[in-house]
């Protein structure tokens, strides 16, 4: 397994924000800091909390080296991003959100995800209002401090993954990856190869010189984790999109490869987590907390 990494990528000038990202190896998520390009305003997109299968144990390790990051480098958190419920790991924005009294915001079709897991899961309907501060639709604005956050509704992996443009850069979640690993699956409740293709089509309208934030790496081949790219080096280089490769051929690949992946080891228990902005399940009289884990769903 791949180290922690940390990475900078700096400033271009007025307008372009300064982003950090650290890549947390066990799920291969990079979680990311956006700053503006002078100034202490930041948001955090994407704190990963970690789940230790084996133990049932949670820690906010992940999310601490963000929360340590915030502090070295002198920065006021003005909001906490989830671009969507994450299956593979559990989110640690709730657990942000509440130590920097910054708003939670997320995409407002995660209460059609809500819906569909509680189904899975038998459980008591979830209002996502409680647990997420603001609920984003296309083409909002997310203002955080001195900057703002374009809202793009970006579905395929998940209906509710939303992407954030701020200035020249782009957090796209699971659309894209780094261009020798094509792009994220479509398989999951609720995902569309066929979404997925036009979401893809609506990020490359971007100007060419954005800088695009993948949220997964894996280290493809053995290389060193990345997830900073320009646009442009997308559409040359991405193995799902080059070769003037079309919507039927992509949604055709796409199914394919899906058919091949296992679900992600955490998928059943983060989404009863996840889509509570990662609050994991009340605790009961003893101060007990349990996951709900059904069966033979899948
Ligand atoms: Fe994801």
């Amino acid at each position: 397994m791949a180290d922690q990494v940390e990475r900078f990528s700096p400033s271009s000038g007025p307008g372009s924000p300064r982003v950090w990202g650290i890549y947390e190896p066990h799920s291969g998520s990079i979680q990311y800091v956006c700053a503006a390009a002078d100034g202490p305003d930041c948001a955090i997109v994407d704190a990963v909390q970690h789940y230790d299968v084996r133990a049932g144990s949670t820690s906010l390790g992940p999310a601490e080296t963000l929360a340590a990051l915030v502090e070295r480098e002198n920065l006021t958190v003005r909001a906490v991003i989830e671009t969507h419920p994450h299956a593979d790991h559990f989110a640690a924005g709730a657990a942000l959100a509440e130590r920097y009294g910054a708003p939670l915001a997320t995409g407002s079709k995660v209460q059609e995800v809500a819906n569909l897991w509680d189904g899975f899961y038998a459980q008591p309907a979830t209002d996502c209002s409680q647990y997420f501060d603001r609920l984003l639709d296309d083409g909002d604005a997310l203002e955080a401090g001195t900057l703002t956050f374009q809202v793009m509704l970006t579905p395929g992996h998940t209906l509710a993954s939303l992407s954030f443009i701020c200035g020249d850069a782009a957090f796209v979640a699971d659309t894209f990856m780094m261009p020798d690993s094509g792009t994220s699956r479509a398989d999951f409740p609720g995902g569309s190869a066929k979404a997925l293709w036009g979401s893809l089509q609506r990020l490359q309208e971007l100007p060419d010189t954005t800088r695009v934030f993948v949220g997964h790496d894996y280290c493809r081949g053995g290389r060193a984790p990345l997830w900073e790219v320009t646009l442009a080096e997308q559409k040359r280089a991405n193995i799902h999109l080059a070769d003037g490769q079309d919507r039927d051929g992509f949604v055709a690949a796409r199914a394919e490869r899906d058919a091949t992946l296992a679900l992600p080891e955490r998928m059943l228990a983060a989404l009863q987590v996840n889509i509570r902005g990662g609050r994991l399940p009340d605790a009961d009289e003893e101060g007990r907390r349990h996951l709900k884990i059904p069966l033979n769903l899948f």
